[in-house]
């Protein structure tokens, strides 16, 4: 018999052994040592106490990893990982989780609940869309190498100390997605670098990059800077000061300007991914 129950007194090293058993299939290498956990759930803002857990003879078998943030009266739940181990699978238990938590949030007043999926995660999203979740925007994601790219004299790229968001923010097109947004920045800024890009001492565009991943949670340029080849300047700070392979996930693909500009450096859409959302 399984029994669910809450994570909070679940410790985070069980949690990854976990994590890494139900994904240790998955089509898409995603393993994830003790420090990679902690850093993902500190940078989503993870909420054990809306987390799931179900237990076969006290062992963690499958889970919900859940995050909270409240934003302009918005309670909002993200769901950064599902997983049922393989030997459990088959038997509808993410139902049954969600069965379990949903009541809980809906007394906390939780308003919605959002998740990503890949596209083509069969199992997954049948099972997000049997608890009632609907596809609200597609996400792409890009992997490839930075070519080397020639700039001008009149800007200078520098890391940025003293973030001004409502400045950076208003250069953007889209809402980035959980991972990418702002809070996951400033939660986990002691691992990032930040680089903005001037001329004439004018801020015009800025990337967020983190080494680790090599990953690039954000760029964007202001929109009366666009086509002046500014954010080809910012990627080729990222290559020459850290590493020419990067990998950019979870773009709205009505962000045509931002995906032909990754389009244009020859880099991968390899993989897509639905978010989802779910009013409670
Ligand atoms: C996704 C996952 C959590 C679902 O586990 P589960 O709750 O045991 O789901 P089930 O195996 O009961 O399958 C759910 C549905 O998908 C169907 N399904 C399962 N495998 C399938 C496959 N390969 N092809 C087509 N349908 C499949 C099942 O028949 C079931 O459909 P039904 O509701 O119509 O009967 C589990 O597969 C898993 O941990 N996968 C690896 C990690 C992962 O992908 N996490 C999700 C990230 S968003």
């Amino acid at each position: 018999m399984l029994h669910f129950s809450t994570l909070e007194n679940i410790d985070i090293r069980e949690i990854t052994d976990t994590f890494n058993e139900a994904f240790s299939d998955y089509s898409i290498p995603l393993q994830l040592n003790y420090e990679q956990m902690q850093t993902k759930l500190r940078a989503e803002d993870y909420a054990p106490e809306y987390s799931v857990g179900a237990f076969y003879q006290n062992k963690l078998v499958c889970f919900i990893l859940h995050c909270y943030r409240e934003e302009k009266g918005i309670k909002r739940v993200y769901n950064g990982g599902t997983g049922v181990i393989p030997s459990q699978r088959g038997q509808h238990i993410t139902l049954g989780m969600y069965d379990y938590i949903l009541p809980q949030l809906k007394e906390a007043r939780i308003n919605q609940v959002i998740l990503e999926v890949l596209e083509n995660n069969v199992p997954a999203k049948k099972s997000y869309e049997k608890v009632g979740f609907k596809t609200t925007r597609r996400l792409r994601s890009y992997f490839g190498q930075i070519q080397e790219h020639s700039t001008t004299n009149d800007i200078q790229v520098e890391s940025l100390n003293n973030i001004d968001w409502d400045l950076l923010e208003s250069f953007w097109s889209i809402q980035p997605s959980w991972q990418n947004a702002s809070q996951s920045i400033r939660n986990i800024l002691d691992k990032l670098l930040v680089y903005a890009l001037y001329r004439k001492k004018e801020l015009l565009g800025y990337t967020i990059y983190n080494p680790a991943s090599k990953r690039i949670h954000q760029i964007a340029v202001s929109t009366k800077s666009r086509h002046q080849g500014i954010a080809k300047a910012l990627i080729n700070h990222i290559r020459q000061h850290n590493n020419p392979n990067v990998n950019i996930i979870n773009v709205d693909e009505q962000d045509t300007s931002t995906l032909n500009f990754f389009e244009q450096q020859g880099w991968e859409n390899k993989i897509n991914l639905l978010e989802m959302k779910l009013d409670l």
